[in-house]
């Protein structure tokens, strides 16, 4: 594919950073001598040895060239030990189907999400975003100026007719046609949708006929709670038109900062020039605190580790369902997450809940996240709110839904004695 009719101004408009390059072909001939790139001397830093236990008793020390490496400037797509092993992994789970693919590391996925943004937008370009959309991935796309072209959810996560009937209408009416598609296939935030495969073939098919890319925000991919793994876009594209961002975030630690990139390299280059300029690169240290892990992990344990998580999820999840059945009928309607850490809220009694949640429920010591959070325009009025259930114990859950069914109930009373 020709991807450079994709590419935003500042994207053409950005150069490769020679030291960088410099950097990263010393690193293939490290016989050789450099006075090119201006690498600090790791004999000045202050640590020793860096040593992890971690919670199954197994121990992951970094020391001499490995502690070097983790202090140190790497290469920009990744340390290349992980970049190898996350290749095999990508090819284990998703066995993309076009050839030249790669992946490219990102400090957290939302540095490669926003970073991408940035690269394919110019101003009043249109965009396909699925509604409600994550409130982060709106923050990157807002200032950016794109026409938004909002997708609806259902209970099953973006409906491909309303990409149909959208891109049918702008083609016949002559007016520039969208340049992607933004989803979370799996868990979607802030919804906890997971789309069907017979959806995601035909979105991928309209993607074909219509020419857009897809953007694939996986944030939730381990973190389901069907019988089997769901599948990616990615392992459905034929074209290179899949750009895979995956987190590390809810399967090793939210605070390593680090996600990965996959997609065609001719993308990949071309995210790579505003890494060379930004960040530079992701932490060392994390990506190979994150490789010893792998290397000492078998696919089995990988598979239990997985396993486990969706089990401690699933768990949370469904203490969260029992409890609003039991405070919120009536007043509110939900779907039972299929994926992810959130349940969708829409208070059905109220018309918009924006001081409900920012007043009441923070002046009673409580936080939920309102849903005017998560459209393009936050001053329209909204039902919804998001509430999440991965870091609070039973009793907080009865006890946050009990002052919650209070409020709206106070809410609606006060409201109706108004009148
Ligand atoms: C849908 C989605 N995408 C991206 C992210 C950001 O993840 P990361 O921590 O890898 O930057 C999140 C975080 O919650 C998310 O929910």
């Amino acid at each position: 594919m020709d991807y450079s009719k994709f590419f935003a101004k500042i994207a053409n408009r950005r150069q490769p950073n020679l030291i960088r390059r410099m950097a990263e072909d010393y690193i293939h001939n490290p016989s050789a001598i450099s006075f090119a790139s201006g690498m600090p001397n790791a004999q000045t830093f202050p640590f020793k040895e860096v040593n992890v236990t971690c919670k199954d008793e197994s121990h992951i020390k970094l020391k001499d060239r490995n502690l070097d490496d983790a202090l140190q400037y790497g290469p920009t797509k990744g340390y290349l030990p992980l970049v190898a092993k996350w290749k095999e992994l990508q090819k284990k789970w998703h066995n993309p189907k076009f050839e030249n693919w790669d992946v490219h590391f990102t400090s957290g996925s939302q540095d490669g999400i926003s970073k991408m943004f940035d690269m394919l937008i110019d101003v009043r370009d249109p965009v396909m975003v699925q509604i409600p959309t994550y409130s982060a991935t709106l923050g990157a796309l807002l200032p950016l100026l794109p026409e938004f072209i909002g997708i609806e959810q259902d209970q099953d996560g973006i409906i491909p007719e309303q990409i149909y009937q959208n891109c049918k209408k702008r083609l016949e009416t002559n007016k520039p046609m969208p340049k992607f598609l933004y989803v979370n296939p799996i868990g979607a935030n802030p919804t906890g949708t997971v789309l069907p495969e017979e959806r995601k073939k035909e979105i991928y098919e309209l993607a074909e006929k219509y020419d857009f890319l897809i953007l694939e925000d996986d944030a939730y991919y381990f973190l389901h709670f069907m019988d089997d793994q769901p599948t990616s876009f990615l392992s459905i594209d034929t074209d290179g038109r899949v750009i895979r961002f995956d987190s590390f975030s809810k399967i090793f630690s939210a605070g390593l900062r680090l996600g990965a990139v996959t997609a065609h390299k001719d993308i990949l280059g071309t995210l790579s020039l505003h890494f060379q300029c930004s960040n530079l690169q992701p932490s060392s240290l994390s990506q190979i605190l994150i490789y010893k892990l792998f290397e000492s992990w078998s696919d089995e344990k990988y598979e239990q580790h997985f396993k486990g998580i969706q089990k401690f999820y699933r768990e949370r999840r469904d203490i969260m369902i029992r409890s609003l059945t039991k405070h919120l009928t009536g007043l509110a309607e939900w779907s039972t997450p299929k994926a992810g850490m959130f349940v969708w809220l829409k208070i059905t009694a109220l018309e918009d809940v924006y001081d409900v949640v920012m007043k009441k429920c923070i002046n009673q010591g409580l936080f939920v996240i309102t849903g005017h959070a998560f459209n393009s325009d936050p001053t329209q009025k909204n039902q919804n709110m998001r509430i999440c259930y991965s870091h609070v114990t039973e009793e907080e859950i009865e006890k946050g839904l009990s002052v919650l069914s209070n409020i709206i109930k106070e809410e609606i009373a006060s409201r109706t004695n108004k009148k």
